[in-house]
């Protein structure tokens, strides 16, 4: 049984969606524990219904980003974890974070890297005038929304989108592509291209 210990910041839809997945799937991996660097992240009550360890590093509380990070670190390796994923998780790492996790963390990013890494994705492939949008899941690296990708969802933009229509319907496809991709990696390990 493999560990997988999920980050998030917010509503927790994808790391629910991993949930669901691994349970009605019955995946080789437990989800160890859900961890938030904010106590109202909406994803938490969900986590405690599903029996699921939480634990929330508030990230506002910390001096530095170093100090967040280690912290955070400690937590995490309390779950022994094989995978990290990062869902909706809206913090920049630092270099030795990211370095103590290297190949065993992942991300989804709401947009088809390398177009619009950061944030505002959305609104970004909309004012591009982009007719494909979508989501991308790859492996973490020391720069951001950069590592090799592991998988992409697309969508259509449709005449009239808005920014929440659009994120709305690439939320939609997240929640399919990054329980898919977690499972092979779980089971296969990244691809031998990566
Ligand atoms: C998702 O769209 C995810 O791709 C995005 O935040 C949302 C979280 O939703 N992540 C990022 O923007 C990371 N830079 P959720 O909390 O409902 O899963």
């Amino acid at each position: 049984m493999k560990n997988i210990v999920i980050l998030i910041s917010g509503g927790g839809s994808n790391m629910a969606a991993i949930v669901r997945a691994a349970q009605s799937e019955q995946w080789p991996a437990r989800i160890a524990a859900v961890i938030s660097n904010k106590a109202d992240a909406g994803g938490l009550a969900f986590a405690e219904a599903n029996g699921i360890p939480t634990a929330v590093v508030p990230s506002k509380e910390f001096a530095s980003r170093e100090e967040f990070d280690a912290t955070l670190r400690s937590v995490i390796d309390m779950y022994e974890p094989d995978l990290v994923v990062l869902a909706g998780f809206m913090r920049i790492l630092t270099a030795p974070f990211v370095e103590h996790y290297a190949g065993r963390m992942l991300n989804i990013h709401p947009s088809l890297l390398p177009h619009f890494p950061g944030l505002h994705t959305h609104r970004q492939a909309l004012e591009a005038g982009h007719d494909r949008h979508g989501a991308t899941v790859h492996i973490v690296t020391a720069e951001l929304d950069h590592g090799p990708v592991l998988g992409q969802a697309e969508v259509d933009v449709l005449p009239g989108d808005t920014e929440d229509t659009l994120a709305a319907r690439v939320l939609q496809q997240e929640h399919i592509l990054y329980p898919r991709v977690i499972r092979s990696f779980i089971e296969h390990g990244a691809p031998a291209q990566q």
